[in-house]
């Protein structure tokens, strides 16, 4: 989650896929014929909306725990929510670059931030209790814990960084959806958001 968090889904048309795609593959690209193109194009839009639904599953999940706490206790742990879809552009780019192939299920399989949840907390001990709340739930898996917290990145980076998975209910089918969470307190976000911007302008 390198740009900042907007809400919103990636919008964009079949055509803008198509072009896009052929962009960012160039001639290391797919060669597909135009059929082929227009099929890979239409599975990353269905990929799109289904990470946009696990996205609010989880949205769903913060928002029931911070509402049902401040109802219980009269405080909320939480300071404030965001989400963010990472844009069709920036899943591309990330795959070319890692080499991954531009196809639905390759990044689907390699990509673990398209969709994203940040969480700003009050306190650490905050964190840690909002992270209980939501592994201890029956269908929330937790597939990586990255505890910069305990252990800060050589940059002072300190968040803690969850990839959940939680079911999405299609009409035909269950597909579980990969969403990264990132726990902070205030100051941490202070920080990051400053350390962020000093990286990309310097
Ligand atoms: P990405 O490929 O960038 O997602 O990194 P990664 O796969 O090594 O995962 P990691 O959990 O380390 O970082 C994921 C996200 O955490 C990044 O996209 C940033 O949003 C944030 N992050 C990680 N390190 C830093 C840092 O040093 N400074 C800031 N400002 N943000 C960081
Ligand atoms: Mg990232």
């Amino acid at each position: 989650m390198t740009e900042p968090i907007e809400p919103g889904a990636p919008a964009v048309s079949l055509d803008h896929l198509a072009r896009m795609f052929q962009q960012i593959a160039g001639e290391t690209g797919p060669g597909a014929d135009a059929s082929e193109l227009r099929e890979i194009a239409l599975g990353f839009r269905r990929l799109l909306m289904t990470y946009r639904f696990g996205l609010d599953e989880v949205m769903t999940k913060v928002t029931i725990l911070r509402e049902e706490f401040r109802h219980i206790h009269d405080y909320t742990p939480i300071e404030h929510v965001g989400s963010r879809m990472k844009s069709f552009e920036s899943i591309l780019a990330k795959a070319h670059r890692r080499g991954i192939p531009l196809r639905p299920d390759a990044v689907r399989d390699a990509l673990t931030d398209i969709a994203g949840v940040r969480i700003t907390c009050s306190f650490v001990t905050d964190i840690y209790r909002m992270r209980d709340l939501l592994i201890g739930q029956r269908d929330v898996t937790l597939l990586q814990e990255k505890d910069y917290i305990a252990d800060p990145k050589p940059s002072g980076y300190k968040s803690l960084h969850l990839i959940l998975s939680v079911p999405v209910f299609l009409s035909d089918r269950i597909e579980q959806v990969v969403v990264e969470v990132q726990l902070r307190t205030i100051a941490m976000d202070f920080w990051a958001s400053l350390e962020h911007k000093i990286y990309y302008k310097y």
